[in-house]
Order: structure tokens, then C-alpha cells, then sequence
């Protein structure tokens, strides 16, 4: 178990790091980030590096026993960069650029950026790359983070760059964007631009590339770092740090190229069930590389200082919301940051050492922790034996999220969450997966939203089903191919064989939170009782599958809402609507019936979760009164051996099963 948090010394005077040490010591830190908006102290001018400081910095914390994942600074570039290279900043749809004095003020295109980056980064691994203090490589820092697309010309010529090598000829490209419309056929790829601000709807086959193009040229900054520093002949792990479910930047692409997965999660304490926001991402994370445990590599320890109203974290939430990654499939805890800074924008973010020193609930909780982990046994890494796939898709998210579509209030997040959500108040264990990862290890998949649905993923699904799954679609999913065009035969092209349906038409309700007049809502009612749909209520016609519920009401009354039809060995359901949060709730708990899934734990209130760890049982009670919970096995927080556990509010069990 790694424990710790970044460590920005070049904010603090020399005398204060022999402190640091010390304190980091006493909290049992094991590990700090090292660096990572330290480009102007590290390299004062072009051309001229000072790394005593770093050399110094990094030696004292050997000495105490702290490791170092140590950063290649190239976030924040110095002030003299864009003195020198203003052409480097970045420039929004509008055409605003976008000056310093904040952070991350760089196009990831511009070849001038990643000159000078480059440099750094060699400079700093040809030193340090044998260090033995150095453990790990943190590169960059939450790419893209605050600059989601950049549309400047560095953009532009890159853009360009990157679809002749998609697309070889200019026809393909046409041909891939369907650009006989709208009198948009391209004769050179000289005459095509990043979707800046235009008079009204952009080429969806556009937007969408921009978005593959975008995520594709901050992974290119990564991979020159990487190799970077594995060509000074670094053998430490390599990483850089993700944010949860990032639109911007396709992770499901990214993980293969990070020897470790690590994460940044900040839960609103404000929101009483923004835990179950924090259980998908965990779960998310670890499902990007399960074979290899991720690292929480920052939280905050209590308050932050970026939403408008930032409360404090109760106390023992940030030692539940801890373990709760580990239950997960993290063998680190870090946090942003060690020190609270006493300058700059972030002053009133909690840190693991506060302002107000170490008198201080924050710190007293912080070294709970620290002695808490390390006391902790190894636990078992690996693809762990979850039975549900809730298929999460990014270029489907990208593709979702362009306009024009018949329901324009689709929030394709939210719904694959609101589906999480109801799993995890029913204490399932769930993979949240790309749908080419679909396979036999699973017992259900859910895929909802699956509106662009690539050829390997549709045959990963068919086969799921026709080899004894089940699979719950639906709606607006198997619409269109990978460059966002229909497919010759209507809709559902792909599953249509294993759901046993066609479809009509989308059937657009009114958003429940749209002004205006019309109809927002489809009752439905079927084995698990009556729900409401919204968003749509697609028209499906039967093509081999029975009607399992229908709509009873509405301009869809009479019409099938889920259809159930068997294919193979397997079951396809196809659902014509979005369920609210009750409705995914009854819906989930009919098909994980039908289709054999247990819950980790029986018999659990919805604000106690439960997680599978290998042979640990991680349980931990969010809610406002203590719970006991039936679980025998060796509990390893307690170090003894139980029948039952009664949990307070925040408490937690790890609990080895016999
Ligand atoms: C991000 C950054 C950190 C810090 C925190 C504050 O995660 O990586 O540098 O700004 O947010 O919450």
C-alpha cells in the first residue's frame, strides 16, 4: 500500500522540508509526487536547468525513507515560454486564446511545446532515471484537464496531419464524412479545419473525429515523455494521472499504456450520495486494467476550494471514501496535496498537513490512515469474478453527445450511472467495460445508449448472447457504424438477430427538465411492476422476441417497452426507453434475477456497500445509523476473527471470508 500525496517543496523554504520529513513520518507516508508544477523552478530559462534544489529534495526524503513518483513538470509551462513562443497557447471554438497565469496554457500539438517539454523530460530522466528514492513517473499532470480541445492552428495542422494518416486519400475522407451533403466535399486536406465556431450544425463525422483527434494529441504527449524516459533507461512504472470518467480523453485507449493506473477523485461531501459516484469510478478504474492494482493518486483529505460551496468532509468520511478504493482494487491512497499551500489559488484546499497544523482533526484522521494501511495484509489483485459488464463506451459517449438527434437531452453518462447506481444498491459486483470486453466471464451486460457500436463489439455481444448470456440493450443503441452514418437495413443492424426486435422510430419524450409543452413521460408495467420511461419511447417491432413489459400510456400505450428473446444459449432484452432512477432499480432487479446473479452481500440497505476483493468482502456503511452486518471471516482492519460487524456511520469492515 502506497500512502501519500504531492509534494510541491519549491513552495516552501529549504528549512521547512527537514520538517516535511519528519511529519510525512510520522503519517506513515510511503510515497510523495514530486514536481509536478515545478517547470519554472527546474528550468528558470531556456536552456538553463537547476536541479540542486531537486537533487537535495529528493535525497532527504530517501534518507527518510520516502519514495518518490516523481513528475516531469511539463503542466504548467514557465512564463518565459510563452514570452518567447506565444504561438504555444491554446485557443478555444471561438477563437479566444487562451493567456498564463493559471495552468496548463499549451496546445498539445504545438510542436514548439513539445520541443521544450521534451527537453525537460530528458533533462530530469537522464538524472534521475537510477535514482533509487524514484519508484514510479508521474508525466504531466490530469491531461486535458480545464483545456478540453484546443483549436488553434497548432490544432488545425496537426488535425490535418492526423486524418491523411487515418484516411490516405481525400475521397476516404469524404467518403467516411459523408460530405456530399451540405456541399462539403473536400478536394485536400489542406482546406479542413478543427469544427471552430460556424453558422450552425458541424459534420457530426467531424466533431467526432475531433474528439479521437483530440484525445489521440495529449496521448501523444504522453507516449514522447514515456519513451523518453524509458530511453534514458528507466525501468520504474510509468503513469499519469486520470480523472474518473474523463470525456475528453479515451482511457479505455489510454490504459495500455500505462504500466499503472492512477486516479483523481474529488466526491462532493455536500451530495449524501455522491459515494455511489465514487464506487463507478473506482470500479471503472480498476476495470481499465484489472490485472494490475490501480492507485488512488489524489483526494483531498476534507474541504476543496473549486465548487461553489465547499464543505468540509464529515469526520471519518475521507477514511471510509480511502477504503472504499481498496475495496476496489487500489493498493494506494494519495491525496492533493501534503502541505496546504499558504500562496496561490488552491490555499483553501485541505491537505494532509493544514494550515492549522497538527492539532487538527484533518491531521489526526490523516495519520489514522496511514497506520491503517500499513497494517493491512496484501490483498488479492487480479481480474476479480464480477458477473455484471455495464458497458461504458467513449467514442459512444462522443458520438451521443454530438447535436441533432431525436432526443437532445441524452446524457449519456449520467444514464450508464443511473444504471450503476441501481447495482450498486443491490451490493452487485460490476466490470464497467468497452463492449468488445463482453465475454463469458459475465453472466449479464448491460449496455444502454450503445448508439455507435464499432464491428468488433457487436460481435463481442452476439457471441456473449448466443453463448449463454444475457444481455439488457437499449434504447438508442446499435444506430450507427464508426464514423456516425447509418447502416444499409434501419436500425439495431447488428443485435437485431440476438434482441429479436426492430425499430420504427426513436420516439422522443419532452426532458424531464425541458421548458415547453408535450409529453414527458412513458408509464410502463411489466413482472416488476409499474415504472416510468423518459427521454424515449421507442417504437419496436417484434421480430422473434415476446413482449416482457408494455407501455401504458402515452402516445406508445399498448406497444412493447422490454422484449425478451432467446438466442443461443442466451437471453437478449431490448428496453424502448430511459427508466428513471426507480424504474432502473425494478428493472435491474427483474433481469439480474433472471439471469443468476447474487449480490455480494444479502440483505444490506442501499446506503451500506458491499465489495469483492478476491476472498475480501469490503463493507461500509455510508449512511446516517449504525448497521450490523452478517459476515463471517477474519475482519483485517480489526485483526480479528467475526461472525458480525456493527457499523457506524462511516465504518468499515475488510473481511477475509473462511
Ligand atoms: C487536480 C490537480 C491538482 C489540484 C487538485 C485540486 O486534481 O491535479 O493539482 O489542483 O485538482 O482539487
Amino acid at each position: 500500500m502506497h500512502y501519500g500525496g504531492d509534494y510541491n517543496p519549491e513552495q516552501w523554504p529549504e528549512e521547512i522540508w527537514h520538517e516535511d520529513v519528519a511529519r510525512m513520518r510520522e503519517a506513515g507516508v510511503t510515497m510523495v509526487s514530486l514536481g509536478i508544477f515545478a517547470w519554472s523552478r527546474i528550468q528558470p530559462a531556456e536552456g538553463e536547468f537547476d536541479l540542486d534544489w531537486l537533487d537535495r529534495v529528493i535525497d532527504l526524503l530517501h534518507e527518510g525513507g520516502i519514495a518518490v513518483d516523481l513528475a516531469t513538470a511539463t503542466a504548467s509551462p514557465p512564463p518565459w515560454m510563452h514570452e518567447r513562443y506565444p504561438e504555444i497557447l491554446p485557443v478555444t471554438v471561438d477563437g479566444v486564446t487562451l493567456g498564463p497565469g493559471s495552468r496548463q496554457h499549451y496546445a498539445p500539438s504545438s510542436p514548439v511545446y513539445r520541443r521544450l517539454a521534451a527537453e525537460l523530460v530528458t533533462v530530469l530522466a537522464e538524472r534521475y532515471a537510477g535514482h533509487p528514492a524514484v519508484v514510479m513517473w508521474h508525466v504531466n499532470n490530469e491531461y486535458g484537464c480545464h483545456l478540453h480541445a484546443d483549436y488553434s492552428d497548432n490544432a488545425r495542422d496537426a488535425f490535418r496531419r492526423w486524418l491523411r494518416e487515418r484516411y490516405g486519400t481525400v475521397d476516404a475522407l469524404n467518403d467516411a464524412w459523408g460530405t456530399s451533403f451540405w456541399s462539403q466535399r473536400y478536394t485536400s486536406f489542406d482546406q479542413v479545419l478543427p469544427p471552430r465556431a460556424a453558422p450552425y450544425s458541424h459534420n457530426p463525422g467531424q466533431l467526432l473525429d475531433f474528439r479521437r483527434f483530440t484525445s489521440d494529441m495529449l496521448l501523444e504527449c504522453y507516449l514522447m515523455e514515456r519513451e523518453i524516459i524509458r530511453a534514458a533507461g528507466a525501468t520504474q512504472p510509468i503513469t499519469t494521472n486520470f480523472m474518473g470518467a474523463f470525456m475528453p480523453a479515451n482511457y479505455q485507449q489510454w490504459a495500455a499504456h500505462m504500466d499503472v493506473v492512477t486516479d483523481d477523485a474529488y466526491p462532493d461531501p455536500n451530495d449524501p450520495e455522491s459515494f455511489r459516484a465514487g464506487a463507478f469510478q473506482r470500479d471503472l478504474m480498476r476495470s481499465l486494467k484489472p490485472e494490475v492494482p490501480w492507485l488512488l493518486m489524489e483526494q483531498a483529505t476534507n474541504a476543496l476550494n473549486w465548487r461553489p460551496a465547499n464543505a468540509p468532509k464529515a469526520p471519518g468520511q475521507m477514511e471510509a471514501l480511502s477504503l472504499q478504493s481498496v475495496a476496489r482494487g487500489a493498493d494506494g491512497i494519495l491525496f492533493f496535496q501534503w502541505r496546504q499551500s499558504r500562496a496561490g489559488a488552491e490555499k483553501f484546499h485541505s491537505a494532509m498537513l493544514p494550515h492549522a497544523g497538527t492539532g487538527t482533526r484533518t491531521w489526526r484522521e490523516v495519520t489514522r490512515l496511514g497506520a491503517t494501511l500499513a497494517a493491512l495484509p496484501e490483498l488479492p489483485v487480479g481480474q476479480d469474478d464480477a458477473r455484471v459488464a455495464l458497458v461504458l463506451d467513449w467514442e459512444s459517449w462522443w458520438a451521443v453527445d454530438s447535436p441533432d438527434h431525436p432526443q437532445n437531452g441524452l446524457d449519456y453518462l449520467e444514464v450508464v450511472q443511473r444504471w450503476y447506481r441501481a447495482l450498486h444498491r443491490r451490493h452487485v459486483q460490476v466490470d464497467i467495460v468497452p463492449p468488445e470486453r463482453v465475454d463469458g466471464r459475465y453472466a449479464l451486460a448491460l449496455a444502454p445508449a450503445l448508439y455507435l457500436l464499432r464491428p468488433e463489439g457487436a460481435a463481442a455481444l452476439d457471441a456473449f448472447v448466443r453463448g449463454g448470456g444475457h444481455l439488457l440493450a437499449g434504447p438508442f443503441t446499435d444506430v450507427v457504424d464508426p464514423q456516425d452514418r447509418f447502416l444499409d437495413g434501419g436500425f439495431l443492424t447488428r443485435l437485431g438477430g440476438v434482441l429479436g426486435v426492430g425499430i420504427e422510430d426513436f420516439g422522443a419524450l419532452v426532458a424531464p427538465d425541458a421548458p415547453g409543452p408535450g409529453e414527458r413521460e412513458a408509464p410502463l408495467e411489466g413482472p416488476f411492476g409499474a415504472a416510468t420511461g423518459t427521454l424515449l419511447a421507442e417504437e419496436v417491432v417484434a421480430r422473434g422476441a415476446e413482449t416482457v413489459a408494455t407501455f401504458t400510456g402515452g402516445r406508445r400505450a399498448g406497444d412493447p417497452a422490454l422484449t425478451r428473446h432467446g438466442a443461443g444459449d442466451g437471453v437478449g432484452w431490448y428496453l424502448a426507453t430511459v427508466p428513471d432512477e426507480d424504474g432502473c432499480d425494478a428493472i435491474a432487479g427483474h433481469v439480474l434475477d433472471q439471469a443468476g446473479v447474487a449480490p455480494v452481500l444479502a440483505g444490506l440497505p442501499p446506503t451500506v456497500e458491499a465489495a469483492r476483493r478476491g476472498d475480501v468482502v469490503t463493507v461500509i456503511n455510508f449512511g446516517a445509523a449504525d448497521v450490523d452486518v452478517d459476515v463471517a471471516g477474519h475482519e483485517l482492519l480489526r485483526g480479528a476473527d467475526v461472525e458480525s460487524v456493527t457499523l457506524a456511520p462511516f465504518g468499515v469492515a475488510m473481511v477475509r471470508r473462511s
